[in-house]
């Protein structure tokens, strides 16, 4: 799996909520953090690896102007984004995770005009790519980090909207096919696209994405958080 061409040299990390960054932050030793966009950049190492660590924040803006920042103030070579999602497949439970093939903005809709769901006018692109180097590293590093859950590969589907209702869930499912739901990562997604960046995104199952979910996102986000930023790490140490 390994070739020297494709092994960054420097990994920006971004999350969307503190539990999803703060121990990485901490084991990476970082310095003073870099205060950009309202956003904290923090500098440190793993496992001889440079890394760029940042809470985004919640909803795709942020994540956007967070994964543009990595590129062009931190000069990192690839972006990971790790955290949290509402689970829109019926055999992916709370605690599994799911490592990104590629992600769509479920909420960007231009149908009237012609445009398929998702599609980005004048790009050709609904879904964009996850690196396939990173995504085996992250498959590997989960396989390593975490044996005994649940590991799928599929489409991750973002928009502004905490998705809780039954209604909105089928409705993803069918227009997009997706494995997970969340609000940052087909931003970020389209970020490292436009800047020729490879990227990949991992995420926790932390509510079912329907009337169950507020009392199962409160339960679990925290933890599925920390985890994933687990499965983040051995991947680090692993590029
Ligand atoms: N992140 C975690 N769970 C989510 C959900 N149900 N909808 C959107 N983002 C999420």
């Amino acid at each position: 799996m390994k070739t020297n061409d494709h092994r960054p040299k420097r990994i920006g990390v971004i999350g969307a909520m503190e539990a999803e960054v703060e121990t990485l932050r901490a084991q990476a030793g970082t310095a003073e953090p870099v205060r950009l966009a309202d956003m904290e950049f923090c500098e440190g190492r793993i496992g001889g690896r440079e890394l760029v660590i940042a809470r985004c924040g919640i909803g795709k803006v942020n994540a956007g102007i967070c994964a543009q920042l990595m590129i062009s103030h931190f000069h990192v070579d690839c972006v990971i984004n790790t955290g949290v999602a509402g689970s829109l497949d019926a055999a992916i439970d709370i605690g599994d995770l799911v490592v990104c093939t590629d992600a769509v903005q479920h909420d960007f809709d231009i149908t009237p005009l012609g445009f398929r769901a998702g599609e980005i006018p004048y790009t050709g692109l609904a879904a964009f790519p996850a690196d396939a180097y990173l995504r085996s590293a992250a498959k590997e590093a989960a396989r390593r980090a975490a044996p005994k859950i649940g590991i799928f590969e599929g489409r991750i589907c973002s928009g502004d909207q905490f998705i809780a209702s039954r209604a909105q869930k089928e409705s993803i499912r069918q227009r997009f096919g997706g494995l997970c739901c969340e609000m940052e990562g087909a931003a970020i997604a389209q970020a490292c696209h436009l800047n020729h960046i490879p990227w990949v995104i991992l995420r926790m199952i932390s509510d079912k994405a329907d009337d169950s979910e507020e009392v199962s996102f409160q339960l679990f986000a925290e933890t599925a958080a920390r985890n994933c930023a687990g499965i983040v790490r051995m991947m680090v140490e692993m590029l």
